[in-house]
Order: C-alpha cells, then structure tokens, then sequence
C-alpha cells in the first residue's frame, strides 16, 4: 500500500492532466454529428493504454467504436479480469446552467468539474492507471487484464452489442468488473450485485393535420394534450402500481434472506435532492421500490406551445416519451410491446396513435460469494478502512446482460461515484480523493485475484 500511495503522489499531477485531456473530447453518443470527436477520443485512449502497458486496438461496430486492449503477460494459468467502462457522455443540456464549459474540466476544491468527470470517463480512468501502476513499478501483473471501453452506453450500446458474437473469443474472461458504479456515502463502501434493466418508447397523438387556432375549433377538436394527460394519468393505481395488464407477472418476489444480503442504502440523497413527493409502491420503502421493483416513468410531455406568453392553439400532435426500469424475469420488448398495446387501446378514440419501441436491455445480477466478490469487497475496505456492504442500483448497464450470457464471467460492479455527483446534469463532478481510492481499489482487487 506504501509503494501504491508514493506512486500515485508522484505521477498524480499528469495523471491529472491525461484524465483532463480524455474529458475535453465531446463524445456524446447521442448526438451523430460528434461521430468524429468518438473516433478520435476512442483513438487517444487506445494509444493511452498501449502506452500503460497494453496491446489496444478501436474496433468499429455497427455503432460507435469500441476500445479493447489487453495483458496477459500473466499467462494461461492465472485468471482473467475484463474491465468494462465507457467513454461516452450524456448531453450537456440545460447548457445556462453550467458554472464551467462541460468540456474543458476545471479543478476547484479537489472537485474536478466537466462533463463525464464521474460517469465515466472519470471511473474508467482510475481503473487504468491500475494498470499503469503495476507495469511502471513491476513490469508484470498478477492476472491477464482486458479493458472493454465502449462508445455508446450512454445511448444503447447498440454497436458493442451487435458486434459482440465476433468478440467473444477476444473478451474471453473469468471475471468481469463493471467500473461504472457509486458507493453508499464517501465513508462507506458498496460492491454492486445488479442493475435494473430498460425499455424505452415514444408515443405521437396526432389530431388534426395542422396547428388549430383554439377558438375556431375548441369545443369541435378533441386536443391532443388532453388525449396524452388522460393516457399518463391511467398508468398507476391508487396502490403506486402500473395499472398496464401482465406488468408484473413475470416479476420474481424476492425471499426476505434475498433481501436481508442488501444493504439498507442511504436514504439522505433524497432529501438533498429537494424531493418530497414519493412514487414508490404502497409498503415498500423508497430504496425496496428502486432497486427491487419495476417502474414506468414518463421522461418527456410535449404538445403545444410553452413558450413566453400565451398562444391559443390546439396543437396537432403531442408526443409522451416513456421508460420502464425492469427486473430479473422481465423480457424489455415483452414489457415494451405490454406498454404499446396498452397506450393504443386506451386512446381516446379517432385520435392518431404511434408508438416504437426503442432500445432496452435485461436486468441482471451478480454472485454474492464469487472470489471477484471477495476480491473486490476486501479492497475497498483496505482502501476505505470500513465494512464494505452489498448494493443494487435502480439505474441500467443494459449491455451487461449480454456479456454475461456471452462470457459466463463472474460479475461484480464498483465505482466511487455518489449521489451528488450531478451525473447527467449541469455541473458534473468528481473528487480526486475519490479518484485516488478507486486507483487503489482496483490496485488491490488485482493483486487479490492473483493470489487465488
Ligand atoms: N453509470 C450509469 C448507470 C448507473 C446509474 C450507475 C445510477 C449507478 C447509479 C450509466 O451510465 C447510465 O446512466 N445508464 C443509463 C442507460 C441508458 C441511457 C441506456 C441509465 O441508467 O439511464
Ligand atoms: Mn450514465
Ligand atoms: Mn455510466
């Protein structure tokens, strides 16, 4: 541990300059015009990683590229640890609320500021410098390591996905660490077991070809706004539950010892986050709705007009932009094609319905006894100094699922992200404190894999 602490203080001011150069490329995937800014950072952090040590190619999918390298100087007889992360970003809307360009970090109070400075350019970066640790210092690691970086997480992972039957064989691996993750609170660890699953629609009411002016035609027009509202109210019951039929039957109840493994959480976010308002099912508490059980939510309502002012219009078409996050049993486009005949059945009547179904992915879960398990779990608590406890997030990897039914690996996740992080908003941040501890807990989570 000696040797790791003077390491990481004597490279951290260009570790720190390396991490601001990967965070000022502008990868959002969901934006096609940034196609070339996902090029040349995927480039970047191949050539970054064959510098620390690694042999690292950009694979092109059908999507955004992919970022592979790998060690295994370790040889065929010690295990194998494939790393997962992702270089792609959120959007940076609402931009007037950014203190600081998203794309050119700033560091104030040991905080660094810049979109993806946590999620997770920031997670993945501390994971290398693992990596360059042992190869500066030892020249050798203790497992074969591979890195999975994908460019598209953020949007779908549609092109590691489909190109996943062609790299089986090249991500081939005994364990798999999902670097993408938060931890309880800054004093208390958590290694993550699983992650909701998703599947994501849109919905366009259209009632008139055109814009109506609200006078001439209110009272004649069915609006419809109105048809959207009266569609979203009736997706819950007065129990918090989605009244869409057959929602639930595939959910697995889980045992009370199921849920005794989990820890309580850290229910102050809530308040910190302003909410007063709870959605979750009646009888189970907030984190039991969030980590256990589905939900549907409307993430965008539009129609009409919102702008200054007043303008008397019945608009022609609203659109409702819907996802569910779902459990281990749920198929997404199961739920999604539920979800669809649902909102096309109930429309009011001669109003014009679409609905897609957009991207998704399974929930899964990890092994709570797997030696990655206890690998991981004793590093953060060498590293936090306190009991390290057993966690599940309510948000989605979906493309995890898919390397676990391709690997077969053991699968944990970790990450030192927080609540307050701001990831996906204005003001993203990270602290180096934080950065530092995850260089240390992959450190050691390697050196306890290879001691097996
Ligand atoms: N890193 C997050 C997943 C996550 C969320 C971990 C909350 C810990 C707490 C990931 O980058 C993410 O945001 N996933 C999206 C996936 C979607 C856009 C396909 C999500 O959960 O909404
Ligand atoms: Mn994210
Ligand atoms: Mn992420």
């Amino acid at each position: 541990m000696k040797e790791l602490h003077t390491w990481i203080d004597r490279h951290f001011s260009q570790i720190k300059a390396d991490l601001f150069t990967f965070l000022r490329f502008k990868t959002i995937s969901s934006d096609p015009s940034l196609k070339a800014e996902h090029q040349k950072c995927a480039e970047w952090l191949s050539r970054y990683l064959q510098q620390s040590g690694c042999q690292s190619e950009v694979i092109p999918t059908p999507g955004l590229p992919l970022v592979y390298a790998e060690n295994l100087s370790a040889g065929p007889r010690s295990p194998t640890l494939l790393i997962y992360g992702h270089y792609d970003v959120q959007p940076i809307d609402p931009t007037n609320l950014w203190h600081t360009d998203p794309f050119e970090p700033v560091e104030k109070k040991s905080m660094v500021y810049a979109r993806g400075a946590q999620d997770d350019k920031g997670q993945i970066f501390f994971a290398i410098q693992a990596l360059r640790f042992f190869m500066e210092t030892h020249k050798t690691l203790p497992v074969n390591l591979k890195f999975c970086i994908e460019g598209e997480e953020e949007s779908g992972s549609t092109g590691l996905s489909k190109a996943l039957p062609q790299l089986k064989d090249k991500l081939k691996t005994d364990d798999l660490l999902v670097v993408d993750f938060d931890i309880i609170d800054a004093q208390t660890p958590a290694i993550n077991l699983g992650a909701r699953g998703l599947i994501t629609l849109e919905a366009v009411l259209r009632g008139s070809n055109i814009d109506l002016h609200s006078g001439m035609y209110g009272g004649i027009a069915y609006n419809p706004n109105r048809a959207a509202a009266e569609l979203v109210c009736g997706l819950w019951d007065e129990q918090g539950r989605v009244a869409i039929p057959h929602f639930y039957d595939e959910v697995a109840e889980l045992s009370m010892a199921e849920k005794a493994l989990f820890s309580k959480g850290d229910v102050k976010f809530i308040r910190e986050a302003g909410i007063e308002a709870l959605s979750g099912e009646a009888g189970l508490s907030p984190i039991e709705s969030c980590w256990f059980r589905p939900t549907l939510e409307i993430n965008g309502l539009a129609g009409g007009y919102a702008g200054p002012g007043v303008k008397t219009v019945i608009p022609s078409e609203a659109r409702i932009k819907i996802s569910c996050r779902l459990v281990p049993n749920q198929d997404p486009f199961r739920i999604g094609q539920l979800v669809k005949e649902y909102l096309i059945r109930q429309v009011k009547k001669g109003i014009h319905i679409s609905v897609e179904i957009l991207h998704g992915g399974k929930a899964y879960r990890g092994q709570a006894d797997s030696r990655l398990a206890k690998a991981v779990s004793t590093s953060y608590e060498e590293v936090m100094k306190a009991p390290c406890q057993k966690i599940l997030s309510g948000g989605s990897i979906p493309v995890v699922s898919e390397l676990m039914s391709a690997l077969h690996p053991n699968v944990v996740g970790m990450g030192y992200g927080l609540a307050s992080d701001n990831v996906h908003a204005p003001n993203e941040h990270f602290d180096l404190e934080r950065f530092k501890m995850g260089i240390m807990t992959v450190v050691r989570t390697i050196v306890h894999l290879g001691e097996e």
